[in-house]
C-alpha cells in the first residue's frame, strides 16, 4: 500500500496537450502485439479512432428489460450499423447471426440477479472467448466497493493475464453502485484502476469534468448511455464525450428505446464519427425516422 501521509489531488492532468506517443490509432496500444492490436482494430475505426458499441447485455442481471425482450427483433436490425456488439455469449450463441461480420466485446464475467460475491468472481472460458472470436472481453471492475473492489479487480487481472495469452483485449466496465459518487473524481479513479489493472479499454459515465477522467486514462474510454434520454439529449451526450476526449460510446437503452433505434444509431454513429453537432444528429435522426 503506498504511503497515504501527504498525498495530494491529483491536478495536473496536461488538458489539451497531445502525448508524444504515436503509432498507432489505439490510445495506449503502441506497445501490443499485432493479435492485440489487430482486434483493437475491429473496434476502433483506423480512419477516426472512435467506435459506436452498441450493447444489450442488459438480460444478463436485469432479465427482459425494455428493448430486449426479443433478441431477434429489435437488437439484430441494428447491428449493421454498430461497429462492435457487446453482449453474452448466451445471446450471441442463441439470437445473432454468425454472418453479421462484426467485432463482439463479449461479456466475460458472470450476472446475477441478486448481487452477491459470487456475482462479479466468475470469468467465462476464456477458450468459449476464442470460440466466438471475440475481439474483447468485458468484465466488471468495482471501485471503492469494500470487499466487492478486491473480488471484481481479481478478476479483471485473470481476465487480463488470460487476454494476454491469446491477444484478446480487456474491457474494463466501472461499476455504479447506489452508494457510490458519480462525478469526476470517482470515474477517474476506477478507469485509471481498470487500465492499472489491464484493461485496454475501459468503460465508464460521462459526468461534469470527465476531460479529467480521460486524460488521466491511459486507454481509450467510452462511454455508457445510462438510462434513456430524450433523442436530442442523448446525442448531446455523445457530443460532449467525444469532444472531452471519449473514443466513443457503448449505448444500449438510449438507442434499442428510442421511438426509432435504428434512425437513432445511424444518428449517433454520425455525431462519433463525423462530428455532427447534437442539433445535427437530432435533425439526421428525425430524416431517418420520418422516411
Ligand atoms: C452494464 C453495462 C451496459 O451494457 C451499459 O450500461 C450500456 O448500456 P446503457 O447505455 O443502456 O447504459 O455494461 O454493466
Amino acid at each position: 500500500m503506498a504511503d497515504m501521509d501527504g498525498f495530494r489531488e491529483a491536478a495536473d492532468f496536461g488538458i489539451g496537450q497531445a502525448s508524444p506517443q504515436t503509432g498507432f490509432h489505439v490510445k495506449g496500444a503502441s506497445s501490443m502485439g499485432w493479435g492485440m492490436k489487430d482486434r483493437l482494430s475491429r473496434i476502433f475505426s483506423p480512419a477516426t479512432g472512435r467506435t459506436v458499441m452498441l450493447a444489450f447485455d442488459h438480460g444478463f442481471i436485469m432479465g427482459p428489460t425494455s428493448g430486449v425482450e426479443r433478441i431477434d427483433l429489435s437488437i439484430v436490425p441494428l447491428i449493421q450499423y454498430a461497429d462492435c456488439l457487446m453482449c453474452t455469449r448466451g445471446i450471441l450463441r442463441s439470437s445473432i447471426p454468425a454472418n453479421v461480420n462484426k467485432p463482439v466485446c463479449l461479456r466475460s464475467d458472470a450476472g446475477t440477479t441478486v448481487l452477491t460475491e459470487l456475482n462479479r468472481n466468475v470469468l467465462i472460458d476464456v477458450e468459449d472467448a476464442i470460440r466466438f472470436n471475440a475481439s474483447a472481453m468485458a468484465v466488471m471492475l468495482s471501485a471503492g466497493d469494500g470487499e466487492q473492489e478486491a473480488i471484481t479487480v481479481a478478476n479483471l487481472v485473470r481476465a487480463a493475464d488470460l487476454g494476454n495469452r491469446y491477444g484478446i483485449p480487456v474491457m474494463g466496465v466501472t461499476a455504479v453502485g447506489k452508494q457510490m459518487e458519480r462525478d469526476a473524481r470517482y470515474f477517474a479513479l476506477a478507469s485509471r484502476v481498470c487500465a492499472e489493472n489491464g484493461a485496454a479499454i475501459v468503460k465508464t459515465y460521462y459526468c461534469e469534468g470527465f476531460e479529467k477522467v480521460v486524460a488521466s486514462c491511459p486507454v481509450p474510454i467510452v462511454i455508457a448511455g445510462g438510462k434513456k434520454l430524450p433523442e436530442e439529449e442523448a446525442l448531446a451526450l455523445c457530443y460532449k464525450a467525444i469532444n472531452d476526449g471519449a473514443a466513443g460510446v457503448d449505448m444500449g437503452r438510449n438507442v434499442f428505446q428510442s421511438e426509432s433505434p435504428v434512425a437513432m444509431i445511424q444518428a449517433v454513429h454520425a455525431v462519433v464519427h463525423d462530428g455532427l453537432t447534437p442539433k445535427q444528429g437530432y435533425e439526421l435522426f428525425l430524416d431517418l425516422k420520418n422516411h
